[in-house]
């Protein structure tokens, strides 16, 4: 069943690739709640995915973007205001890639341009984004925007890489840019921390099979999938989540306070 929460909302969703990305479950959500949708992604994934199918779908526009081009979101924000004859009542950030980990590196032995590019898609877009937002005074008062990110940011996964440390400084944009673009203009701006998810940015971390079933283990709720994920990130577009801002949500069915679960210790 579907509450119509987002009705008259506006807003931009990064990341969808294919049917298994969070922001492809999040976009059918969004707009089964009653919200309007642009949906963007790097112009190679628009080619190489399947996103097109999704616009077709939620009858939803796609503007590409490289979420590293400072021109390409600028044009991105300006076309979706014109698009949209309004402004922007929420964003999604659905993305993260590193070129260490895609390339198999290992941690103790890290490729310093590969560590630059996988930060600058991964985190720093982020930072691109919020400041294209904020100058071009994009976003409606209580509006609200996100990123996902992961509890690697806080505790060590060893094959998690330096996507650790991307999603370190991915959570405290949103701290120091929420600080601003809520006293300057009423915007909340969140992360979500999520369970381990079978995707492909997940699929690329060594080992994410055993991750997936040590964390349905230690989750007194079990993992968090994309569609439970998607309705969390609804609500948080939503009207009943205002004065939130400047957190770190965990969505983990409880992953992140357990020490250890009785099921971890039996399989001993
Ligand atoms: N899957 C998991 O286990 C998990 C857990 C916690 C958090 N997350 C985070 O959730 C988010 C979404 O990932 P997902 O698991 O749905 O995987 P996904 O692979 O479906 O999504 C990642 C997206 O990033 C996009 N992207 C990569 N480079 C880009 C660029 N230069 N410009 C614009 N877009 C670009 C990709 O095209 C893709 O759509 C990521 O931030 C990821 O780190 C995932």
């Amino acid at each position: 069943m579907s509450y119509k929460i987002l009705e008259g909302k506006k807003g931009i969703v990064f990341g969808a690739l294919d049917k298994k990305s969070i922001a492809w479950k999040t976009a059918e959500t969004i707009v089964d709640s009653g919200g309007e949708i642009v949906l963007t992604n790097a112009p190679i994934a628009i080619r190489m995915g399947n996103i097109v199918e999704l616009s077709k779908q939620l009858d939803s526009p796609i503007i590409p973007a490289d979420a590293t081009s400072v021109k390409d979101l600028q044009n991105l924000i300006n076309k979706s205001i014109e698009y949209f004859n309004g402004k922007i009542d929420f964003v999604l950030h659905s993305i993260g890639m590193s070129v260490n980990v895609r390339k198999g590196k290992n941690y103790t032995d890290l490729n310093y341009d590969w560590l630059t590019k996988g930060w600058d898609i991964s985190a720093v877009s982020f930072h691109k984004l919020l400041q294209i937002l904020h100058k071009s005074k994009a976003m409606n008062e209580w509006g609200s925007i996100l990123a996902l990110t992961y509890i690697a940011a806080q505790r060590t996964f060893p094959n998690y890489n330096d996507m650790a440390e991307n999603k370190a400084y991915l959570e405290s944009i949103a701290r120091s840019f929420g600080y601003f673009f809520g006293k300057d203009y009423k915007v909340r701006i969140n992360t979500i921390s999520q369970s381990p998810t079978l995707t492909k940015a997940g699929e690329g971390v060594k080992g994410l099979d055993g991750f997936l079933k040590y964390s349905e283990k230690m989750s007194p709720l079990g993992n968090a999938s994309a569609e439970d994920c998607a309705k969390y990130i609804v609500m948080m577009f939503s009207d009943y989540t205002k004065k939130v801002s400047l957190q770190n949500l965990y969505h983990d069915g409880g992953f992140s306070s357990v020490g250890v679960s009785q099921e971890i210790i039996n399989s001993i």
